[in-house]
């Protein structure tokens, strides 16, 4: 079993205290759906009280880093950043669906170097560190093995009112009858999380934010799986759509995304 770093345990320290209020928060829900006009309200007070408990921890450790959040403007610090989404999966949440992520990656030269995605419904926590792999529970991640596309699992988000955008359906159309399924989990970091342990084979998305995918595409690279856009080209922490597979099947895929 391979040691948290200590950057790792200053993040897992933050999620599970910002994850006990969330879990309860979650159980709340449930009662909440009968009185459905609050449920807005009661999100948006989750995602700023997650994000608070999170910052108030993390400054503690790093008071100089420079803090991206969802939730708030950019906190400017040093050239050590930290990007955090405090409920990754919101729409998962308010239906009481339980595949979200609390999620904080750290960048360095333009370099993801770290990140966790915690899952404090089902109490999974996924972990990455450049050069020290891909981690959930205490146990290894590796991408999976499949080499065929038509047998494959590809996840993928689907957008929704103003986010459309006009090829979407054309993408969904040219994936879908040359794999064995497709998924839309919810939540972008969960996504990544699937691809690096081996569930989903591929998944790709378009106008995402960092705050969605930092610790995911570090977990899918440590656990051996490619990061692009989905037209092949180079990823980087300001690119908005993204390509990310066990690696074997990746060509495939971005030469079918790429026609369109
Ligand atoms: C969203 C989720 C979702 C993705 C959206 C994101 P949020 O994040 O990751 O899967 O399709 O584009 O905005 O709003 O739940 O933090
Ligand atoms: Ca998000
Ligand atoms: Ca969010």
């Amino acid at each position: 079993m391979q040691l948290q770093p200590p950057v790792i345990n200053i993040f897992e320290k933050a999620a599970r205290k910002a994850g006990k209020t969330l879990l309860r928060d979650f159980g709340e829900i449930e009662n909440l759906q009968i009185h459905s006009k609050n449920i807005g309200d009661f999100v948006t007070n989750a995602d700023i009280k997650t994000q608070k408990i999170l910052l108030d921890t993390l400054k503690y450790f790093y008071p100089d880093a420079t803090y991206i959040t969802e939730e708030e403007d950019t906190i400017k610090g040093n050239e050590e950043i930290i990007v955090i989404d405090p409920i990754d999966g919101t729409t998962n949440f308010i239906h009481g669906i339980p595949f979200i992520g609390i999620v904080i990656g750290r960048i360095f030269e333009g370099e993801i170097t770290d990140g966790i995605i915690f899952n404090p419904i089902l109490n999974e926590f996924y972990w990455a560190s450049k050069g020290k792999g891909s981690w959930c529970n205490n146990k290894r991640l590796r991408v999976s093995k499949r080499n065929d596309l038509i047998n494959s699992l590809i996840g993928t988000g689907i957008p929704h009112a103003n986010q459309i955008y006009s090829k979407y359906l054309e993408e969904i159309d040219v994936i879908s009858k040359n794999c064995s399924g497709l998924r839309r989990m919810g939540a972008a970091s969960i996504d990544l999380a699937f691809v690096a342990a081996g569930k989903l084979d591929a998944y790709w998305e378009r106008n995402l934010n960092i705050w969605d995918v930092s610790a995911g595409v570090l977990l899918v690279k440590e656990a051996g799986g490619k990061v692009t856009k989905p037209n092949g080209d180079e990823w980087t922490i300001e690119s908005k759509d993204i390509l990310a597979s066990n690696s074997i099947i990746h060509e495939k895929i971005n030469k079918k995304l790429d026609i369109i």
